[in-house]
């Protein structure tokens, strides 16, 4: 890839983030504190001044799930994730519940040493999808996610696994990633991730393939509205619809 088709939205992405990094409005005791969320955050947190808040839900209704199935390297997978699926995560975590199943189109063969993979964009691919199972099963959720988006923003994630762990999870070692990308538990993370997306009913089509509460999302770009629509509970606010008021123009 010569440019990545995502730089252009990186600008739109600090942003979001830097918005979700200002100290908030809300005493800070109406939120919930960064170490209830963020246990093994925390630290990471603390050092830089870089917090993920959390907003209390407003009610006790459960979260609605929100399954991606995907390959590391597909465009399409990259697109939906940085721009669609990230952006509603900011916007409403307190209501989601997210899991990244990296795996997709791939093929897996029992072998004598245990699974071997075949990767719809190559060996490449089957070591990224490894590196982002291996994410998400040693990092707290939310820190999994900030650093599997910032690594899918970027040409060369294997090589940007490093600074993003520096900013998301610096605690965590790149070198441990890698051991377990490579080694055992890497493969038995892909297996798992392998029998998720075949056992899926329907079975998927296509990737990315989402499924919300149990059920395919046929339009991507309708995350948001049917999230808000699903959630049982109190909604949170950028699910209410637009006042009259808040639509006014200002004229010089
Ligand atoms: C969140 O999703 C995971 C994986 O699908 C599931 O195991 C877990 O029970 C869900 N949590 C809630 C609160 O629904
Ligand atoms: C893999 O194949 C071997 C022999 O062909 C078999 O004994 C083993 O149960 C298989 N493992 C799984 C998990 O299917
Ligand atoms: C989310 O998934 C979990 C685990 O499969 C399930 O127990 C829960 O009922 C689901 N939540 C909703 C809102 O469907």
């Amino acid at each position: 890839m010569a440019s990545s088709p995502l730089l252009p939205f990186l600008p739109f992405l600090l942003l979001l983030l830097l918005l979700l990094l200002l100290p908030p409005e809300v005493p800070a005791a109406a939120r919930a504190s960064p170490l209830e969320t963020l246990p093994e955050g925390a630290a990471a947190c603390e050092a830089r001044g870089l917090c993920l808040q959390v907003p209390p839900r407003k009610s006790q209704a459960p979260p609605v799930n929100v399954s991606l199935y995907y390959e590391t390297l597909c465009p399409g997978c990259r697109a939906f994730l940085v721009r669609e699926l990230f952006p509603t995560w900011l916007m409403v975590l307190e209501i989601l519940n997210v899991t990244l199943v990296p795996y997709g189109n791939a093929q897996e063969q029992n072998v004598s040493s245990g699974w071997e993979f075949t990767c719809q964009h190559g060996e490449e691919e089957c070591k990224l999808n490894k590196v982002e199972a291996c994410l998400w099963d040693q990092l707290e959720k939310n820190l999994a996610i900030l650093t599997i988006v910032c690594m899918e923003e970027m040409d060369d994630m294997e090589k940007n696994l490093k600074p993003c762990l520096q900013i998301y999870a610096p605690e965590v070692s790149p070198d441990t990633i890698m051991a377990c990308a490579m080694g055992d538990r890497g493969m038995q993370l892909l297996h798992v991730n392998a029998q998720l997306t075949d056992a899926l009913q329907p079975p998927h089509e296509y990737v990315p393939w989402v499924v919300v509460n149990g059920k395919p999302l046929k339009d991507p770009s309708q995350l948001l509205s049917l999230v808000c629509h699903l959630y049982q509970g109190e909604k949170p606010d950028v699910c209410q619809p637009m006042a009259s008021s808040q639509r006014e123009v200002c004229f010089k």
